[in-house]
């Protein structure tokens, strides 16, 4: 660790190779499934940028990218449930076989709302890759297809996941001392 935030971190849950070792297994997961395909990966912005950037790059069949940001309203430390449409797909998805990419599943409100929704647009098929899960949290089910690590509750940042919007820039995931979010 040699970043200024690092002090603000408790341990490390995942280190730079972990992440790494565990991406590009779930890249070659996506590889073997959509053989003779092209998906259509979509990231959720924000916290799923540096996982979708990483992942993208260990995907080996042709593939596209495109984005999408939204917001719970009332959030703090966790969602409420009503999700805004901050940022809309730059692309129809009619017919498409989508991989919906976010970085962290926890109480689910997040993507059952926002995977219901892109199912409306009539794809082909929709899955969703999550590189963290909070099963323990978790009001609303969602299938999950393809995920990194199942978690317990911890609070993490780094690796794109933020607390009141800092962290992101942390390349491992590391849980927050709880002095810092008043834990
Ligand atoms: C996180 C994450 C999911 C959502 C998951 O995003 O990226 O979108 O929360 O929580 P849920 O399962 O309880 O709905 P956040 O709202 O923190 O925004 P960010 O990606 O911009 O950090």
């Amino acid at each position: 660790m040699e970043y200024m935030l690092d002090k603000d971190v408790e341990r490390v849950l995942f280190s730079e190779e972990e992440l790494r070792e565990r991406v590009a297994q779930i890249a070659a997961q996506i590889d073997a499934d959509y053989a003779g395909k092209e998906p259509l990966l979509v990231s959720v912005l924000r916290g799923s940028f540096v996982f979708m950037a990483d992942l993208v790059r260990q995907i080996h069949v042709p593939c596209t990218v495109d984005f999408m940001a939204v917001s719970s309203y009332g959030k703090g430390a966790s969602s409420s449930g009503q999700v805004k449409i901050i940022k809309d797909l730059s692309e129809q998805i009619e017919g498409k076989d989508l991989i919906v990419v976010e970085d962290i599943l926890d109480s689910g409100n997040t993507l059952s709302y926002l995977l219901q929704l892109l199912q409306a647009r009539k794809p082909a098929s929709v899955r969703l890759c999550t590189l963290l899960d909070k099963p323990s949290r978790r009001v609303k089910e969602v299938e999950v297809n393809y995920s990194g690590f199942s978690i317990p509750d911890y609070f993490v940042v780094g690796y794109g996941l933020d607390y009141a919007e800092k962290y992101r820039n942390l390349p491992y995931i590391g849980v927050l001392k709880p002095s810092i979010y008043g834990g």
